[in-house]
This record gives structure tokens, C-alpha cells and sequence, in this order.
């Protein structure tokens, strides 16, 4: 091929699986002929891969839509595409809300984005929103150009059925399905060959990963399990995990297996059984404990984290407490924490969402605060204690300073300078913040 190739410049939002799907993109169209660049101002073609988990991630993405406008207008021949949650969920309406977009395609219309770019040149505008019950992207190899050299994210599967009230999920990104076990282990073998120490397998639900080989049953357990058995040398992370779903036999997996990292997020929402009823999460608070109970008990250094939403449909102030309760209890060393936001075809919308603006603030704020302390202490219990670290390069302050994660998935700042990042090194804790710890390497 002669002449400079077209640059693709991919801007994701959200969540890992976001980040991870970008990297199917990437590959998709490098096999088309483009090469990913790192500005969008050098890009021929701009992809917005977007969230809808809430309104302020679409509003988000809404107003840089309307910068790249703007970057249109002076470049007439860039194209621009918007992929991902919010094509699906707004489908055409995209093209009157932001003029100037090219393209569109949902989660499950990747592989076509070759011929939606050669649609849109001829008929202005292309759009493929159809979601899949089969499509896993098995037989892509991503482009591992985001996360660096070190870490790598693995898609095990897609789309969720569990139909959480207040979840826009199952609807942007539709039934759930597994990605074949050969094609999982293909790409990790390619990842450890290149050198990559850590994978985290992601799915919206990992718990239920399903698979037959062979006459043989692949659970999340067994392929976790022959993952790490495969791969010692590889340290595994996975998410995200429904506490209905999270089994004994997880856990002892998780146990027995020294390459498993032992930190699990575990979203909880609501500590409430009423608003977890109403929520459609099929555990009550007891049930979530009792699974905490048990990792603990299997492995007492896991490390637990968690999503909470402040102000769901019909929240009283008992509610809220409730969940200020079950933190404590649970003892989080990290959240996500939100603000419940209607979205237009969930279960939920048609409930009253008739929790006050300030009242949500307020819970809001009421947890982060909590979260913050819980954190703070968590971490204080880490001083004194020595801690494998995975070094992933130098801190964003210093360059006298480098900074890894130990298997809890807590960030470690020490001084050093010249460690080569994927080694792993032996740290003892000095000193924390609620967000990171200080190390000395031992
Ligand atoms: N409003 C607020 N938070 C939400 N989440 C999902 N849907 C909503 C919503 N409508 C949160 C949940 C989930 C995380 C990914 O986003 O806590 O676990
Ligand atoms: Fe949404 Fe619930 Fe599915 Fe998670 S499990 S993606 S919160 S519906």
C-alpha cells in the first residue's frame, strides 16, 4: 500500500467494557486500513463511543459532540461516528441532535463499520443499531492500544438479562451470550506471549459466563479456574460480578488459585431489602452479607468494592440508612457512587421518581463521606504490612516515584526511578491516604 494511512482517532466513555470494545474497533478497522492516532485534531475519522448508563454521561457526551462539530465545520472532509449505548438508544434521533454526525453503530454492529464508512461517502449518513443474540467478536483480536503493555482487558461475554429496574443495560446491549472458551484462551495466550502480567476478564455479568466444549460445561468457576491453572504466571482480575450469582464454588476457586487476585467488585446498590426488591436484584441485604461473610472467610485479605445508588424510586430516610448500615458493615475499601437517574424505557421509569434533587445530594454526599472514612481506615490497616506490587510506571507527580497495584487492587506509590514497569517488587506500607498507599521497597 502507498500514501499515508487513515487515522482513526477513538474516544471512549464509560465503562470497561467500553474500553474494551474500542479495542475490537480498532482491530476492525486497522483491517480496514486505518491506523489509530492519538489527537483528534489529526484524525480522518472520529469514532464517540458512548455510555448511557445515566443522563449525565449521555449529556457528556452531547456537548463534545458539539465540539467535534465545531472541528467540522473547519475540516468538512472528517467524518464522524457515534458508537455504542447511546447509537442504540437513540438510534436516528442522534442525527438531528448533533448535525454533522456521519455514522452510527450499536454494540453489536462493529464488524460493519467498514461498509457503514462506504455507505455514508455515498448516501451522507449510515446507521446499524441491530443488537445480536450471538455476536461476541470471538473471532477479532483486539488492539490492545489503550491500557499499555502491561494490563489487558478480556471480553468473556455480553449483554446482560438480569433487567436491574433501574438498568438501560439489557436494552443498548442486549441478551446475554458467552464467548467460546478456545477464542477466550487464544487471546490470552497472544497477551502472555506479548507479555502482558495482568488480564481482567470483564462481562456485565461474568457469573453467568456459560459455555459447552466437547460435551464438557464451562461455568464462570471453571473457566476462571482453568485460566488460572493455564496461565500461572499471569495475575487475573474480573468484573463485574451480581451477588445472586456469586457462588461457593467461585470462591474456592478464587481461593485455591494463588494467580487470582484477590479483590472482587461486588455492586451492592442499596442496602435496603425494600428498594432492592424494588430494584429487581433478587438478594435481600442478609443474602449480600453472607456472601461477603464467605470470601471472607476463604480468603481474609480480599479486598471488597462496590456501586451504590442514593435516592431510587420511593427512598425513605430508613432506606438510605439502611445502606449507610450495610457500608459499614460490608467495610468497602472503594465505591462507585451515584445518583439514581430515570431513564426512559427501564422498569423503573414508570415509577415515581419522587426522591427530591437535594434530598439525592444530600444521601450522596452522605455516602461519599462515609466511603471516604471507610477507605481511610482500610487502608491504615495496610501500614506495617508487605505487599506484592505489579509496577506499572512512575507517578504522575514525580519522577523520582513509581507506582504498581497489589492484588487488593490498591495503588502504591515508592520510591524508586528506573524498575521496569511489569516487574514485580516487594513493598511495605508507610503511610495512606484514603486513595493510595505509600510504600518502601523491601
Ligand atoms: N442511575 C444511577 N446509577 C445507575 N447505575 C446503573 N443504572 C443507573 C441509573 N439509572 C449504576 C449502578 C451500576 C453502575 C454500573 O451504574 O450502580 O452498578
Ligand atoms: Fe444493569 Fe443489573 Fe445488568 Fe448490571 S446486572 S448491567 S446493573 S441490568
Amino acid at each position: 500500500m502507498t500514501g499515508k494511512k487513515k487515522q482513526l482517532y477513538i474516544e471512549t466513555y464509560g465503562c470497561q467494557m467500553n474500553v474494551a470494545d474500542s479495542e475490537v474497533v480498532a482491530s476492525i478497522l486497522k483491517s480496514d486500513g486505518y491506523e489509530i492516532c492519538s489527537e483528534a485534531a489529526n484524525a480522518d475519522l472520529i469514532l464517540v463511543n458512548t455510555c448511557s448508563i445515566r443522563d449525565n454521561a449521555e449529556r457528556k457526551v452531547l456537548s463534545r459532540g458539539r465540539e467535534l462539530q465545531a472541528l467540522k465545520k473547519k475540516k468538512p472532509e472528517l467524518r464522524i461516528g457515534i458508537i455504542g449505548c447511546m447509537a442504540e438508544r437513540l438510534s436516528e434521533t442522534l442525527f438531528e441532535k448533533l448535525k454533522g454526525i456521519d455514522l452510527l453503530a450499536g454494540p453489536d454492529s462493529y464488524k460493519k463499520l467498514p461498509d457503514l464508512l462506504r455507505q455514508a461517502e455515498i448516501e451522507k449518513k449510515a446507521a446499524d443499531v441491530v443488537l445480536s443474540t450471538t455476536e461476541t467478536y470471538e473471532d477479532i483480536d483486539p488492539e490492545h492500544y489503550q491500557t499499555g503493555s502491561i494490563t489487558a482487558f478480556v471480553s468473556i461475554m455480553r449483554g446482560c438479562n438480569n433487567f436491574c429496574s433501574y438498568c438501560v443495560v439489557p436494552y443498548t446491549r442486549g441478551r446475554e451470550r458467552s464467548r467460546p472458551l478456545q477464542s477466550i484462551l487464544q487471546e490470552i495466550e497472544a497477551l502472555y506471549e506479548k507479555n502482558f502480567h495482568e488480564i481482567t476478564l470483564l462481562g456485565q455479568n461474568v457469573n453467568s459466563y456459560h459455555f459447552s466444549d466437547a460435551g464438557k460445561e464451562f461455568d464462570f468457576p471453571a473457566l476462571l479456574d482453568r485460566i488460572a491453572s493455564e496461565f500461572p504466571q499471569l495475575r487475573i482480575r474480573f468484573a463485574t460480578s451480581h451477588p445472586k450469582d456469586l457462588s461457593e464454588a467461585l470462591v474456592k476457586v478464587m481461593a485455591n488459585n494463588k494467580n487470582i487476585c484477590k479483590s472482587i467488585h461486588l455492586p451492592v446498590q442499596s442496602g435496603s431489602d425494600v428498594v432492592l426488591k424494588r430494584m429487581n436484584r433478587k438478594y435481600t441485604s442478609a443474602d449480600y452479607l453472607k456472601k461477603i461473610e464467605l470470601l471472607r472467610k476463604h480468603m481474609p485479605d480480599i479486598s471488597i468494592s462496590t456501586d451504590v445508588i442514593a435516592g431510587f424510586c420511593g427512598e425513605t430516610d430508613e432506606d438510605h440508612q439502611a445502606t449507610i448500615d450495610l457500608m459499614k458493615k460490608a467495610d468497602y475499601y472503594y465505591a462507585f457512587m451515584f445518583k439514581y437517574s430515570r431513564r426512559e424505557g427501564t422498569a423503573a421509569a414508570k415509577m415515581q421518581d419522587d426522591v427530591p434533587e437535594k434530598i439525592k445530594s444530600e444521601r450522596l454526599t452522605e455516602i461519599i463521606n462515609l466511603q471516604q472514612e471507610l477507605s481511610l481506615q482500610n487502608n491504615r490497616r495496610d501500614i506495617g504490612k508487605t505487599f506484592e506490587v505489579l509496577v506499572e510506571g512512575h507517578s504522575k507527580r514525580s519522577k523520582k516515584q513509581m507506582f504498581g497495584r497489589t492484588e487488593q487492587n490498591k495503588v502504591v506509590v515508592f520510591d524508586a526511578e528506573n524498575i521496569l514497569p511489569g516487574t514485580f517488587v516487594n513493598t511495605v506500607i508507610t503511610d495512606c491516604t484514603a486513595a493510595t498507599l505509600k510504600g518502601k521497597i523491601v
